[in-house]
């Protein structure tokens, strides 16, 4: 039973004749071999899209267009307030560029399926790098650069690159950080070991390149033959990106070549209403999904002009950069995370900078990666007067599964909401038992089988997981791992993660993970991590710990160590702050610990003990715990 109203013709066409559907929209590709096979199944049972389909991604994003007359528009535009850089690339400058790249990797020895690791910040090349690998047909993994070096390392090992693609540094407002003893760093924990490290040099550091494997971007690059373009089955991986699960060990989700460029080329127009030769500005690094698709793919395979801004919506230089980016270029749409409009609000709440700038030609703000909370919502409608859309995706999707397809139909917005499910997502809400729920009743957010073009086929190397992640607890749907409802008009609301992943200033993280790193403290006897409420990060981790008997150590430097033990080995981003020493964790009777129940006291929401606990006074403690450090958050961080 399908709880949704429908949307209307074109996405009740894409559920019921999604071959029919998703072959209109693969004719927009320049295929070198024209799929007749369109949603169809594995050996292994997976579903794959355009099976007998080629093509060469990087062609579709850069040469293709420059033979459509694309040649002197910009492809990217470059804006670096942390180093004062302004630089635009032509599409055909960028298709040289990359086929020189491409030349100096396959001089490195990669070739058709290798992997490719790029740990690199925003900088063109990076860019550039991801399209090299997609011109050879290699697979790309984009390790973003804020990781510390032991989950490059887990990533390096997992991937087994062939070669790896770095800068001599990344910045951070005004903090320049070298990546150099970073990947010697991650090198030397990683079992497997790349033939080669190229290095591209930025000014503001220099990187020592005598070291064993490493090799000078600028010159390796300057004596490379241009390498042409390889296709590939549709179906042969582009990249894999690594994203948190419920464990210490990332996954690591597989995008293909074939479905991940019908789906990005129909969302350009169907969900973001661009048309080619527009220009999209999508503030996320190239080391998430959304950077991946929207800030390289998406808008080159549409012929648009992505901007890519090397800085912060904030203090690089004031919280007006956004503002002066969508007028200096002229920027359609602008999209990032609600956490970023939250600083920008924090720092500018009257506007003042945004009335600086000339916005007219914004059709649309997009903002995902976390719920947007109604008062941003209402803030950015205020100050922008344009439609502002929040919508809902996962790593695991690459494009989004709900949201206000501003391009078939624009929606009234309900503030909460990620609107409707988008066409190819027949998004359900299942209770406990499998079963779909009724409007405003609220469950486990699942997509039903096949998902569409674009989303994950399996992960890498590991179908096993990926059934059991994804596919097995509801049988014929998808477990995409949050919560929520549908309303009466059939809008979806998403209303947070229904397992051990947070999300913290739109970084997703491992709650998981983060306890395996705390219980590796020695005075640690068990603890539970779970995400607390922060006006402007959204969700900030809190660790509950129970110490080893005859422990010493004072909470204070107990949690100093493990703040710097979780730093070091994920990076800063995890934003890890406050370690609370408790007596105990609830736990059932036969010794588990509850941790849905942690989560609910520190959503502070209220909720009924459950039955199977041991001991319910223990709830009193971690309540007044997690209340102290959810005040002390609100305090520092509003
Ligand atoms: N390299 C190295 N360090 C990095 C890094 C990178 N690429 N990215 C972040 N860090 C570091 C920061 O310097 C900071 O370190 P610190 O503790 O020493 O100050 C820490 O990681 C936390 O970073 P961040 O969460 O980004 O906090 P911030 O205060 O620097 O900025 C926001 C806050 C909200 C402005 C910023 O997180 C933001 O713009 N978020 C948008 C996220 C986004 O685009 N998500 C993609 C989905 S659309
Ligand atoms: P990531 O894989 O990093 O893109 O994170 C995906 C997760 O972010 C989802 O599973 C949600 O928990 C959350 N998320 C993304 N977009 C939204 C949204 N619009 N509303 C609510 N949660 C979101």
């Amino acid at each position: 039973m399908n709880t949704l109203p429908p949307l209307n013709n074109q996405y009740q066409r894409s559920l019921t004749d999604p071959d029919g559907f998703w072959a209109e929209q693969a004719a927009a590709l320049p295929w070198s071999r024209t799929p007749s096979r369109i949603c169809t199944t594995d050996a292994d049972g997976l579903t794959r899209w355009f099976a007998d389909g080629e093509l060469n991604t990087c062609y579709a994003a850069v040469d293709y267009q420059v033979e459509q007359g694309r040649g002197e528009q910009d492809a990217f535009i470059y804006d670096s307030p942390v180093t004062g850089v302004v630089r635009r690339i032509s599409y055909r400058q960028l298709r040289d560029e990359v086929a020189q790249l491409a030349g100096a990797l396959r001089a490195l020895g990669v070739g058709h399926g290798d992997r490719v690791i790029i740990y690199m910040p925003m900088i063109p090349e990076t860019a550039m790098a991801m399209l090299a690998c997609a011109r050879l047909g290699a697979v790309h993994s984009v390790v973003f650069g804020g990781f510390a070096p032991h989950e490059l390392a887990i990533r390096i090992d997992d991937a087994q690159p062939v070669v790896v693609l770095t800068a001599s540094c990344g910045i951070e407002f005004d903090r320049v950080i070298p990546y150099q003893p970073l990947l010697n760093e991650a090198l030397r924990l990683a079992t497997h070991q790349p033939d080669h490290c190229l290095l591209f040099q930025r000014p503001q550091c220099e990187a020592d390149l005598s070291l064993p494997r490493y090799a000078d971007w600028a010159s390796t690059v300057a004596q490379a033959q241009p390498a042409e373009c390889v296709p590939v089955a549709a179906t042969d991986p582009l990249y894999i990106l690594y994203t948190s699960g419920t464990t210490g060990k990332p996954k690591g989700i597989v995008r293909d070549n074939g479905g991940h460029a019908v789906a990005l080329v129909y969302s350009m127009t169907a969900i973001y209403n661009l048309q080619p030769g527009q220009v999209l500005f999508t503030a996320s690094d190239f080391g998430w999904a959304v950077g991946h698709s929207y800030s390289v793919y998406g808008p080159l395979l549409h012929g648009c002009t992505s901007v890519i801004l090397e800085g912060k919506p904030v203090r690089t230089p004031d919280a007006g950069t956004f503002w002066r980016i969508v007028q200096d270029y002229g920027a359609n749409v602008l999209f990032t995370a609600p956490t970023a409009f939250r600083a920008i609000r924090k720092e500018d709440p009257n506007a003042t900078l945004r009335r600086q700038y000339d916005l007219s030609t914004l059709q649309a703000v997009f903002v995902a990666g976390e719920r947007c909370d109604p008062p941003t919502l209402a803030w950015l409608q205020l100050v922008t007067n344009v439609p502002v859309v929040d919508h809902w995706w996962q790593t695991e999707s690459g494009w989004p599964m709900v949201a206000n397809q501003l391009g078939i139909e624009a929606l009234p917005v309900k503030p909460g909401s990620a609107t409707r499910p988008v066409c190819g997502y027949d998004v359900q809400i299942l209770g406990e038992d499998g079963q779909p729920l009724g409007p405003n009743e609220e469950g486990y957010v699942c997509l039903k089988l096949p998902l569409p073009p674009g989303c994950l086929p399996t992960l890498w190397r590991d179908t096993p997981r990926f059934r059991d992640a994804y596919l097995s607890r509801f049988p014929g749907y998808y477990l995409s791992g949050d919560g929520g409802y549908v309303d009466n008009d059939g809008y979806v609301f998403i209303m947070g993660r229904v397992d051990d992943v947070i999300n913290v200033a739109g970084h997703r993280l491992s709650t998981g993970e983060m306890e395996e790193l705390v219980s590796s403290h020695p005075a640690v006897a068990e603890c539970a991590v779970v995400g607390i409420a922060c006006p402007l990060r959204g969700q900030r981790p809190v660790g509950l710990i129970v110490l080893k008997d005859g422990q010493t150590i004072t909470p204070t430097e107990l949690e100093q160590e493990l703040v710097t033990l979780l730093r070091e080995k994920i990076g800063a981003l995890a934003w890890f702050r406050n370690a609370l020493t408790v007596k105990r964790l609830p736990k059932t009777r036969s010794g588990k610990i509850l941790r849905k129940t942690i989560r609910q006291l520190a959503d502070g929401e209220p909720f009924d003990i459950p039955p199977t606990i041991d001991d319910p006074a223990i709830i009193g403690e971690i309540r007044d715990a997690l209340v102290v450090a959810r005040v002390g958050i609100a305090f520092a961080d509003a």
